[in-house]
Formats: structure tokens, C-alpha cells, sequence
């Protein structure tokens, strides 16, 4: 079985509908291959052979489902190639572990997923790999950390959870000319709003549990590339265990596929709601891309122009009026996750960020009454209403605590 790389002549709605499918006796949906196991024959020893990169022979490794959603993000973000994983953590991991040997330097953001931070900061360091933070927003600042030492330079296009947007061209444009790897999480934005290495980056990451998915049934993650990369990720793969499971493929797919359909609710209702939020006087700041109040707005017109639903704001009375807020919605969940049809909403100082440290989080933006909302694609009036009282509520306490 090989990648289908049947994706340059089809538009992206076609693709996230059709591409990488496996039909069998004409089914619409690529069926389940529940097996642990494939038979091994001749042409599957060549493979293995051949470094068993889309033989499909045990599911640890790949399986038929895997394969079909993996073609299909290759076939989204416009790349050679792509391998799919358990969740998006497992892909981030076995990626930089593919490419980082003790004595390695990355250079990277603290404004980043909480976990990815912890890997930075904890366990890339244990081995020996040394990590310096630079500033997401400012591109020279990733130049100037550059050691003789460095292999990779490491970014998220939107950042979690303060929503700062990284110049891409910039940034690979800087890891090509010292011949370094550039890497990108590209969870945020989803390859409706944003195809990095069309940019000039090298890998684009996902955590597949979001947007990809879209229903929060799953967890998933993807690295993107061109092939010589993804087979070099796909070795290590083998070996660090991370791989999908099929069952997980099946609704993986089913979720991509509607991912071109989701995603402008998803874009419209988080704007309409940043634009109420703004003439609300509980609410101290809006970040959003669709606001020319946002200090990256150009940037993101070029980078990610069709938005995403990432919302943040802050509320007045820090996280005591935040909390209120959360615990008075109806509609609106609060998790922590993101990309879902549903809306969610979460305090990054205790859930997503909360082994990042205080200073760290502060410096970045997460101050004190700092809300992150995965806004979904329910009617927006309702969303609307459910915050419009939420906000009621946190303000009353506020006024009863003056
Ligand atoms: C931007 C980003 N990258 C990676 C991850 C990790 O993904 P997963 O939870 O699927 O391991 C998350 C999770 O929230 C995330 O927000």
C-alpha cells in the first residue's frame, strides 16, 4: 500500500472529503481494520526490507486506517507525506526525538501548549538536549539564540493560549539559511487556515484531538513533511510506540472530512462573540484575530487569513471573576480542550498551563482573569447569551465583593 498522493489537482473541500479513503465492495467509508496483525508476504518482507514505511504489517507500527487518515493530512497540508499518532504529545515527542541527539540545541517558545513546554523544559534537558526560549513574536530573537549546536527551531503558528500569531516566512526563511529544521504545531489554526510548509517550513505538527477531529471523541496527532523527514519520524516511531488505533483512524477520518465545513462557523461565531465581548464593561481586553486590536492583526491576515475559533479574554477581577464566570455558563462546557463542535472554556493557570510556572505564564500574557474559549458551532446568538448572563453573574459577585 502506498501514500495516495492524489491530492495537487483537488480543491481542499474535495480533499478532506475523498483523499487517502480506502473503499472495500464499493463501501462509502473506509471500513475498520480491527487486527493487530497483517499476513506477511513477499512483497511485504520488501518493504520491511525497504524500511516498511506504508507496508502495513502490525498495528503498533501502522495499520490500514492509519494509513488512509495520515494521507489524507498530507493531502490538507500540501506536503509529500505524513504519519499519524495516539495523540498530538506522542507526535511532538517522536518528532524532536528524531532529530535530536544528546549535545543538541532547539530554540523555542514559552508561549506554547503546556505539555509541549514541559517536554522543553524537563525532559529534553534530562537527555542532555539544551533548550533556549525566544520570543514567538519577534523572529531576530530566534536568529540571535542560535548556537553552533542548534538542529532545530521550534514555533506554534497561533500560540496557546495567548493567541500571539508567528511570522512563518520569517522564521523559516531564518532556519534555511543556518540549515536547521524548522517545526511547526499548527493545532491552532488547522490546515483550513494554515499550510506552514507551504511558508518554508520543514514539519507541520498537529494535535489530531482538535479540529481534525472535531467531535472531542478522540485524541490524535500528526507530523507532516516532506518524505525524507516523515520516514526518518516514522523509524523512530517504531520504536517510541505512539502509534493510532484503528477504531481511532475511523473517527479521525469521519471528523476531517467536515473539517472545510466546520471551520468557518467556527471562525464567525468566535469573531461575533470577540466583537460583543468588546463593548462589554466586564471585560478588560479581547484576543482575537479579527480584531484590528490584536497585536499580530497583520500578520495573521497573511498567515492564517481565515482565522480559527481561539478566543481569549480577560475579566475583570482576575481569576476569582474567571472562575465565576466558567461555573455560571450552561451551554458553553468548561474542559480543557479545543476544536470540538462544542464551545469550551477554561482558565489556562489550572488546567492546560498549570505545570507552567506563575512567572512564565504572566510573562507570556496569562494574567490573572485570563479565559481561553474553543468557540463551536452552535447557534451564536445562544453562545452569546449564555456569556451575556455568565457575565452578569461574575459582576454581581465582584460588586458584592467591593
Ligand atoms: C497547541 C497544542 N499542541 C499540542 C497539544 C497536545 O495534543 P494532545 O492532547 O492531543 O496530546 C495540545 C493540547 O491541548 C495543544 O493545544
Amino acid at each position: 500500500m502506498g501514500m495516495a498522493t492524489d491530492h495537487e489537482d483537488r480543491r481542499f473541500a474535495t480533499k478532506a472529503v475523498h483523499s487517502g479513503m480506502i473503499d472495500v465492495e464499493g463501501s462509502a467509508t473506509t471500513p475498520i481494520f480491527r487486527t493487530s496483525t497483517y499476513r506477511l508476504t513477499d512483497e511485504k518482507y520488501q518493504g520491511w526490507a525497504e524500511g516498511l514505511h506504508h507496508t502495513v504489517v502490525y498495528s503498533r507500527i501502522s495499520s490500514i486506517n492509519s494509513e488512509v487518515v495520515s494521507a489524507k493530512l498530507a493531502a490538507l497540508e500540501d506536503t509529500e507525506d505524513a504519519e499519524v499518532f495516539s495523540s498530538g504529545m506522542a507526535a511532538i515527542s517522536t518528532t524532536l526525538m528524531s532529530f535530536l541527539s544528546k549535545g543538541d540545541h532547539v530554540v523555542a517558545t514559552p508561549d506554547c501548549y503546556g505539555g509541549t513546554y514541559g517536554l522543553l523544559t524537563e525532559i529534553l534537558p534530562r537527555m542532555g538536549i539544551e533548550v533556549t526560549m525566544a520570543d514567538v513574536r519577534d523572529p531576530s530573537s530566534y536568529e540571535a539564540a542560535i548556537q553552533e549546536n542548534t538542529k532545530i527551531l521550534y514555533t506554534e503558528t497561533m500560540t496557546n493560549p495567548t493567541l500571539k500569531i508567528c511570522d512563518l516566512g520569517a522564521i523559516a526563511e531564518i532556519a534555511r539559511e543556518n540549515g536547521l529544521i524548522s517545526i511547526v504545531d499548527n493545532t491552532f489554526a488547522s490546515p483550513w487556515s494554515c499550510n506552514p510548509v507551504k511558508m518554508g517550513f520543514d514539519i507541520v505538527l498537529h494535535s489530531g484531538t482538535k479540529y481534525l477531529g472535531g467531535h472531542a471523541d478522540l485524541t490524535a496527532g500528526f507530523a507532516a513533511g516532506r518524505k525524507d523527514l516523515i520516514a526518518q519520524i516514522f523509524h523512530n516511531k517504531i520504536y517510541l510506540g505512539g502509534a493510532a488505533d484503528p477504531e481511532m483512524c475511523y473517527l479521525l477520518e469521519r471528523g476531517m472530512r467536515t473539517l472545510h465545513a466546520r471551520m468557518p462557523i467556527h471562525a464567525s461565531n468566535s469573531a461575533e462573540i470577540a466583537k460583543r465581548l468588546q463593548s462589554h464593561d466586564m471585560v478588560e481586553k479581547v484576543i482575537h484575530t479579527s480584531l484590528e486590536s490584536h497585536p499580530d492583526y497583520d500578520i495573521a491576515q497573511r498567515v492564517m487569513p481565515n482565522g480559527s475559533g481561539m478566543l481569549a479574554f480577560v475579566i475583570k477581577g482576575g481569576d476569582n471573576s474567571a472562575l465565576k464566570f466558567m461555573r455560571a455558563l450552561n451551554t458553553i462546557f468548561e474542559a480543557t480542550s479545543l476544536g470540538g463542535v462544542e464551545s469550551l472554556v477554561e482558565c489556562p493557570f489550572n488546567s492546560s498551563h498549570m505545570f507552567v510556572p506563575e512567572s512564565v505564564r504572566h510573562e507570556a500574557g496569562v494574567v490573572p482573569g485570563f479565559v481561553r474559549m474553543s468557540i463551536g458551532i452552535e447557534d451564536v446568538d445562544d453562545l452569546w447569551a449564555d456569556m451575556f448572563q455568565a457575565l452578569d453573574k461574575a459582576s454581581e459577585a465582584l460588586k458584592a465583593k467591593a
